[in-house]
């Protein structure tokens, strides 16, 4: 057992950490590095459980990627010899410096704190994902724990819209990793938390990666920031709707809202007006009542536009079971008994992990909309396709559609994938659903018999007179297409043209 890392550095030891980081990154320790040497098909699916199989399998060969995978990813243990190998003596020297490495007296190296890969080059100090491992050994996880960079982690990072901007904020920012991923593409950024040691952890962060445009300040929620306005606010709250008060970073109260409902709260007062607020959470939910209902009543009538993909879904009774603790029957069955009661007096059927997504509304396409759309969880970058998703239903809103069509082109956004299921017997009508392809959200469009037709006829490119001409063959009325139009644009199936040129896809 050890202590876990202080996330310090002395000043004069910067330089030598930021060349320590920035060498483990040259020898190749990235994301999707990790990912094929691992064999797995996204990070995401990386655990404990595969530890020997990693190592029997996979890291045979104990080069520097498997070394570094070893050390700062699976919490193993490295030989001096390996140490050598894998760190020239001066990051080898800084990181025994900072606590980060120790070396116990049989001479293994290990680390207290993991560096996990995030993205394309990002490589990001927390506490250990799996701290209950015989190493490091905690019977119980500390309170503060720094949350690993874990799967919402991830899948936050893959729909942040990396639009270049002023000003980011990412509160309740644990190890800084959001915070972190913006620095790269605003000019100046905030990061948040109320935990004094998940601030010198963001603020270690910085200082390896030699983010000097990242501010980090202790505080609850806005608090530090009151007054000032962001491009782009990101946050992952504690939101686990639990029976206890035992991780800063996971419980979220009895209703799982106690911190999330107030970053939505206080949305309106730090959102720049074309900014894009984004968040990972879950939520419980109550049949019969949409979930964007509840995000409505937070926004206290604030007018936003709001875009939630819902990216798993677990009965109440799966998430019970899924955080219930216990080292024998009787424990564990305690444990799944008041999660699940506790569950059931919120009403919870079933709690949805979403990526939700705020902009203000515009004007021109009021009132506020919401649209719900399920995905897997994306695998890569989907940050332009969330904004592109807000255009397209803007768009689609304009009351002017039809005039607004006039001298373009229409076309498929192709290609688009198809599954058209016919029914025998009975009078039920073919369904059919559309996914378009070759996108990181994989989202499924169920179609109107009526919204497959004129979807075919868009293929290659067509006016919009030409489509009214063509679907007057099955009886169409103008007003149906028109509607069957918006229908597609909102969905990005279907894309428009500037003007009677090349199309490109309208945006
Ligand atoms: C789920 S973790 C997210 C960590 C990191 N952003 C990530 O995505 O990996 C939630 C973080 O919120 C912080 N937190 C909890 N309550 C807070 C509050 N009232 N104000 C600011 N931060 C808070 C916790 O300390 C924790 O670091």
């Amino acid at each position: 057992m050890s202590e876990p890392a202080p996330f310090l550095v002395d000043e004069a030891d910067v330089p030598a950490l930021h060349q320590a980081v920035s060498g483990i990154g040259r020898a190749g320790y990235c994301e999707a590095a990790v990912r094929d040497r691992l064999g797995l098909e996204d990070i995401t699916e990386l655990h404990w459980r595969n530890l020997p199989i990693y190592r029997d399998e996979r890291m045979v060969v104990r080069d520097p990627l498997a070394l570094a995978i070893d050390l700062f990813l699976l919490q193993g243990t490295l030989t001096m010899d390996e140490v050598d190998r894998l760190l020239p003596a001066s990051s080898r020297d800084v990181l025994l410096k900072t606590g980060l490495l120790e070396i116990d007296e049989a001479g293994r190296a290990r680390v207290r704190a993991s560096l996990f890969p995030i993205g394309g080059r990002r490589l990001i100090f927390s506490d250990h994902a799996w701290p209950e491992l015989p190493y490091p050994g905690c019977a119980t996880v500390p309170y503060d724990q720094v949350m690993a960079v874990g799967l919402d982690s991830r899948h936050l990072a893959r729909v942040t819209s990396r639009k270049n901007v002023r000003s980011a904020l990412d509160v309740c920012t644990g190890s800084g990793v959001h915070a972190l991923l913006a620095a790269s593409h605003a000019q100046r950024v905030c990061a948040v938390d109320i935990s004094p040691r998940a601030v010198r952890c963001t603020r270690f962060n910085a200082l390896a990666q030699g983010a000097a445009n990242l501010e980090v300040l202790e505080g609850d929620l806005f608090d530090p920031v009151r007054g000032e306005c962001f491009d782009l606010i990101t946050a992952n709250p504690p939101f686990v709707p639990s029976p206890v008060n035992a991780l800063q970073f996971r419980d979220g109260g009895s209703t799982g809202e106690d911190i999330q409902k107030r970053i939505v709260a206080g949305l309106p007062d730090h959102l720049a007006p074309s900014g894009m607020a984004q968040l990972v959470t879950e939520l419980g939910e109550r049949d019969g009542e949409p979930i964007t209902d509840r995000l409505r009543k937070w926004l206290a009538g604030a007018p936003m536009d709001i875009y939630v993909l819902r990216v798993a879904i677990h009965t109440a009774a799966q998430y019970a079971i899924g955080h219930a603790k216990g080292d024998d029957y009787g424990t564990f069955l305690d444990s799944v008994r008041a999660w699940a009661g506790n569950l059931r007096a919120q009403g919870y059927v079933r709690v949805v992990s979403v990526l939700v997504s705020f902009q203000w509304s515009s004007p021109a396409s009021s009132p506020p909309w919401e649209r719900i759309y399920e995905s897997r969880p994306p695998q890569r970058s989907a940050g332009g396709e969330i904004e592109a998703a807000f255009i397209a239903e803007r768009l689609a809103r304009n009351p002017e559609l039809r005039q607004h069509l006039e001298g373009k082109w229409l076309h498929l956004a192709d290609p688009i994938a198809l599954f058209d299921a016919s029914v025998l017997g009975g009078s039920i009508p073919p369904k059919t659903k559309a996914t378009r392809l070759g996108q990181a959200l994989s989202i499924e469009h169920e179609l109107e018999l009526v919204e497959r037709h004129v979807l075919a006829r868009m293929e290659g490119r067509v006016t919009v007179s030409d489509l009214l001409r063509l679907c007057g063959e099955f009886d169409a009325q103008e007003a149906v297409v028109i509607e069957v139009i918006r229908s597609l644009l909102r969905r990005r199936l279907a894309s428009i043209e500037v003007s009677l040129g090349e199309p490109t896809e309208a945006r």
